[in-house]
């Protein structure tokens, strides 16, 4: 009787606690105008608001996700987020948006953002993607124009244009202002100071020349 009562209460507290789990905290107030020019020598969890007498139409406005990302980079991809400096009227909101530009056969990384789930819906192109739950399970698809996807918070995922002529146009929603991204080749191979030779060896199960010239590859 008394065991049975106390395993009720655990069950009880864990749902109360998966309660807790959720993205940015809710906003106690309409908006909180990121202030991005002073500099503040507190620190909060997030960013310190203006003053709301100051807050004006363009703090809640940005043109930023108008323009083409470059993609002559080593991936061939391009990812313009929304960020406190951009879109100072997010602070607080709990969200971001990113505009994805991909070239012909190129590739968003292997990667993962912290602190957000994701959801995207292809503009331009045809777009390859996936990601891998905890359980190794691969969720992957091919989109068209119009179609969404949702990337999990925390899952390593991808963004391939397989496509070897046209461009990929994307835009995604995330659920934090401050998402975070590790991508993982980056991540394991290029960090500073460098994760030691022997961890990377034994975890992809490689060996030193093989190691030198990924991090090579990888800019590293
Ligand atoms: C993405 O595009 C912007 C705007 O053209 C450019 O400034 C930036 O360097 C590019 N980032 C990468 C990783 O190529």
């Amino acid at each position: 009787m008394k065991i049975s009562f106390i395993i009720l209460q655990l069950i009880l507290g864990l749902f109360i606690l998966l309660g807790f789990v959720k993205s940015d905290p809710d906003p106690l107030q309409d908006y909180c105008v990121a202030s991005t020019e002073n500099t503040h020598n507190f620190y909060i969890n997030g960013v310190p608001c203006i003053n709301p007498q100051l807050a004006m139409a363009s703090h809640f406005a940005t043109s930023d996700l108008s323009k083409p990302g470059n993609t002559r980079n080593q991936f061939g991809s391009n990812v313009s987020l929304t960020t406190m400096m951009n879109l100072p009227g997010l602070n607080t909101l709990g969200l971001a948006m990113a505009r994805l530009d991909i070239a012909p056969d190129g590739l968003v990384p292997l990667h993962s953002h912290p602190r957000a789930s994701e959801v995207i819906i292809l503009l331009k192109g045809s777009l390859f993607v996936g990601f891998v739950d905890i359980s190794n399970r691969l969720f992957t698809r091919q989109l068209r124009p119009g179609d969404s996807f949702v990337f999990p918070k925390g899952l390593i995922h991808y963004l391939y244009n397989m496509d070897k002529d046209e461009a990929v146009l994307a835009i995604s929603g995330l659920s934090s202002q401050n998402p975070g991204v590790q991508i993982s080749s980056i991540a394991s191979f290029t960090s500073k100071p460098e994760i030691p030779d022997e961890v990377l060896e034994k975890s992809f199960k490689i060996h030193g020349p093989d190691l030198a010239k990924i991090r090579r590859n990888l800019g590293g």
